[in-house]
């Protein structure tokens, strides 16, 4: 079920688009900003109010990897994995986030801290490696640099 507030900031948005196909990202990333991520009721009802199957929205969710289907750790990592980043050692630096996290690509730690999620280019290549964590990005990366800046998210 959306709730109230869900509903009504939705619909705030239908004036900015041609038509309520239009809002979907938008309807499901206010979603997602209130409940970290997107279930299948919620899903449901953006449908009904915006016309559109279940699937098609769930098509949707999964071209556009910035929303999240199940639930995500309260700070997720996107680690980016396009060329400029690759060449720069990328590998070595999310090797690292993995060991020191326990965890794999796709995964979430046990404490619910964190999601490693790769990512395409952060449009930040002349700081190569990079990575985001929620809305911050963080530049040119090493391990002793990530381990510093993972501390910054409790
Ligand atoms: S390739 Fe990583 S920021 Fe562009």
């Amino acid at each position: 079920m959306l709730s109230p507030e869900e509903r009504a900031e939705i619909e705030a948005e239908f004036p900015h688009y041609p038509n309520r196909k239009a809002v979907c990202i938008d309807a499901m990333k206010i979603v997602q900003k209130r409940r970290g991520w997107v279930p299948d009721e919620a899903l449901a009802d953006i449908g009904e109010l915006l016309g559109m199957s279940i699937a098609d929205l769930d098509g949707v969710a999964t071209f556009y990897n910035l929303i999240f289907r199940r639930p995500v750790g309260r700070h997720v990592i996107y680690v980016c994995d396009s060329v400029s980043c690759w060449i720069m050692g990328s590998d070595r630096q999310c090797g690292h986030l993995s060991e020191r996290l326990g965890i794999q690509l796709g995964e979430t730690t046990p404490d619910g801290r964190f999601t490693l999620i790769p990512i395409v280019c952060l449009g930040a290549c002349d700081h190569a490696p990079v990575m985001m964590i929620d809305d911050d990005t963080h530049f040119d990366l090493t391990p002793a640099r990530i381990d510093r800046i993972l501390e910054r998210y409790p």
